[in-house]
């Protein structure tokens, strides 16, 4: 949009998770910025062409990005350097015990505001999008999840700080429990929170609304990573892992089509009001000699 207009699209992606996710989302984001639609590489893209001509800021969730588990260093400088301006994490985000070297110095990474306090990460950033700033953090569910720090406590005092900053405040909610995140997504609209987007299921749900005339809310953006899998790992090593509850090592599926899912929020970056929300599905399928 023009650098004129306070409204600002927002294309937000799910975990993305191993080297399919890299490469769809790379992919997409090549398209989107060459506006490439017409791409006969496209197996599928659904979503509202209006919007996607016009985004003004990238940012995905990146818990899953190396391997299905964590983020390396060079991983997370590739999706830097494809044009994602902030990443999320989630449960996932230690892993690798590379970032514990570099993720002081990843600016474009904002880690679970509530996980215990002594992990390392920026745990609130904000981003220039124009003349105006969005505030972007990452907050971990407790049902179902392994145990955090009361959110419920901790965001009232954080809302008040960054008000004082700005009104646009996006927050990725990664989390398992459904109900959990839509009670969440209505008591973060009462504090005027602008955008709660679900993560962590990797299954998009079909339930995306504003609550409050304010809040952009979806239950869960869905994944960006292998499509034949589950949520993104191996269909054979899964089913032998849950029918037979032997403790087998998770596999990621590397090979053949991938999807990239998400959501395009338009935001009144002025008043801190988002106006739409919008569902994104993008497929593309990649032969074996592409995944490098
Ligand atoms: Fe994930
Ligand atoms: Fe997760």
């Amino acid at each position: 949009m023009s650098q004129y207009t306070s409204y600002k699209n927002i294309l937000f992606l799910g975990d993305i998770t191993g080297r399919l996710g890299r490469y769809v989302v790379r992919d997409l984001i090549d398209i989107i910025k060459n506006q490439n639609f017409n791409s006969k590489e496209i197996l599928e893209f659904e979503v509202d062409f209006n919007t996607v001509k016009n985004i003004d800021f990238f940012i995905a969730n990146c818990e899953n990005a190396s391997g299905g588990f964590g983020l390396t260093k060079k991983n997370y400088d590739d999706l830097c350097a494809i044009g994602i301006q902030a990443l999320t994490g989630g449960n996932h985000i230690w892993d690798k015990s590379e970032i514990f070297s570099y993720i002081n110095e990843a600016k474009n990474l904002v880690c679970p505001i509530n996980a215990p306090n002594n992990l390392p990460g920026f745990r609130l950033r904000y981003f220039d999008i124009d003349n105006y700033k969005l505030a972007v953090l990452s907050v971990l569910g407790r049902t179902f999840m392994p145990p955090v720090n009361s959110f419920w406590e901790i965001l009232p005092l954080k809302f008040e700080e960054i008000k004082l900053i700005t009104p646009n405040i996006l927050i990725d909610f990664h989390a398992e429990a459904t109900a959990e995140k839509i009670c969440f997504g209505k008591w973060a609209s009462e504090f005027g929170v602008s955008c709660v987007l679900g993560t962590h299921t990797h299954v998009q749900t079909a339930d995306e609304e504003i609550l409050n005339n304010k809040t952009a809310y979806i239950t869960d953006v869905g994944f960006c990573g292998p499509k034949n899998s589950v949520i993104g790992m191996d269909y054979e090593v899964s089913c032998k892992r849950l029918s037979l509850n032997l403790p087998t090592r998770n596999s990621i599926v590397k090979k053949g089509i991938a999807i990239a899912s998400g959501v395009i929020v338009t935001f009144d970056m002025l008043s801190g009001c988002a106006i739409k929300i919008s569902r994104l599905k993008f497929i593309k399928k990649y032969n074996n000699e592409e995944i490098i």
